[in-house]
């Protein structure tokens, strides 16, 4: 009788901690990281209120984003440790300083807080303030947008239009996995009827931003699948 009683504390107590184990890890559910650059140009034509006079004419960090394949809401603003900027180095901060720079009101701080805040305390399980802005940063650093479109000579230019394979090949051929693009309405497009389509289509978008993922536990780089541009609408990089 003894032993039954001690055997069965011992089940409720293994359950307990298990019920613990599934709550702590399923605070920030998600499956995989977005890792999403900006081109500044673009977030300052559609955003119309940027601090600088002349956009930076690099990609730069939008964020890291714990994401969810079958959810297309991510996980967002979790119950993470709150921004906390003395628990990363001067060193990573003058880092990122370059690489994460606020491009609308010029407040780098507050855009790694929101960023942090909203995605990063999603993810924490798998890395802490100081790992997701350093992963961050590594990946800036391996992925240089502006040099490998460069190379494949996609380069800023007022009208040309480039297909959305045109541009994803040119980044795949460097990264080894499918990227994906995200774009903006281009305020000089035209509208045009698609009767094959029955519908009217823009004559053109513009390129925003550059998504390269990552597995659970941000190492492996993975396929993208989520693009946010329009299919059959010509990309113009500007
Ligand atoms: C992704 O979202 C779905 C729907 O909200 C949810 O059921 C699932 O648990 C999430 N996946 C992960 C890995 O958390
Ligand atoms: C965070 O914790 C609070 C209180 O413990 C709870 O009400 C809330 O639903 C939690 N939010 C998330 C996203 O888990
Ligand atoms: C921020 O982190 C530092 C170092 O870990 C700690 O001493 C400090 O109390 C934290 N501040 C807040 C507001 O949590
Ligand atoms: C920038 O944002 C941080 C964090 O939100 C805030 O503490 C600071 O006062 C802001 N700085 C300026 C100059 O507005
Ligand atoms: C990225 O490439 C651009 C264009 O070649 C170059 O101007 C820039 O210095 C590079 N940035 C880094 C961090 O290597
Ligand atoms: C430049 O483009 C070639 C293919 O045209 C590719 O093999 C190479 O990896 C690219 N290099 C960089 C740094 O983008």
């Amino acid at each position: 009788m003894g032993m039954l009683k001690s055997s069965l504390a011992f089940l409720v107590l293994a359950f307990a901690f298990f019920l613990c184990f599934i709550m702590s890890t399923g605070d920030g559910s998600y499956n995989y990281f977005q890792f999403v650059q900006q081109w500044p140009p673009t977030t300052c034509t559609v955003r119309k209120k940027c601090s600088k006079a002349r956009p930076l004419q690099i990609f730069t960090i939008h964020g890291l984003w714990p994401s969810n394949y079958s959810n297309p809401t991510m996980p967002s603003n979790c119950n993470g440790s709150q921004f906390n900027f003395t628990k990363v180095s001067p060193q990573l901060r003058a880092d990122l300083e370059r690489s994460w720079p606020d491009v609308e009101s010029g407040n780098d701080t507050r855009f790694w807080e929101g960023e942090w805040n909203k995605h990063g305390t999603c993810s924490e399980q798998t890395l802490n303030q100081m790992q997701y802005f350093q992963r961050s940063y590594a990946m800036w650093r391996s992925y240089n947008i502006s040099k490998i479109l460069k190379n494949a000579s996609i380069v800023p230019h007022p009208t040309q239009t480039w297909t959305y394979s045109d541009i994803v090949s040119a980044i795949k051929a460097v990264t080894q996995t499918t990227p994906s693009l995200r774009c903006k309405p281009d305020p000089a497009a035209q509208l045009k009827s698609h009767p094959a389509q029955h519908k009217s289509l823009p004559t053109s978008q513009l390129l925003h931003e550059v998504v390269l993922c990552l597995g659970y536990n941000a190492i492996k780089q993975i396929d993208c699948n989520r693009p946010k541009c329009q299919h059959q609408v010509g990309i113009k990089f500007q």
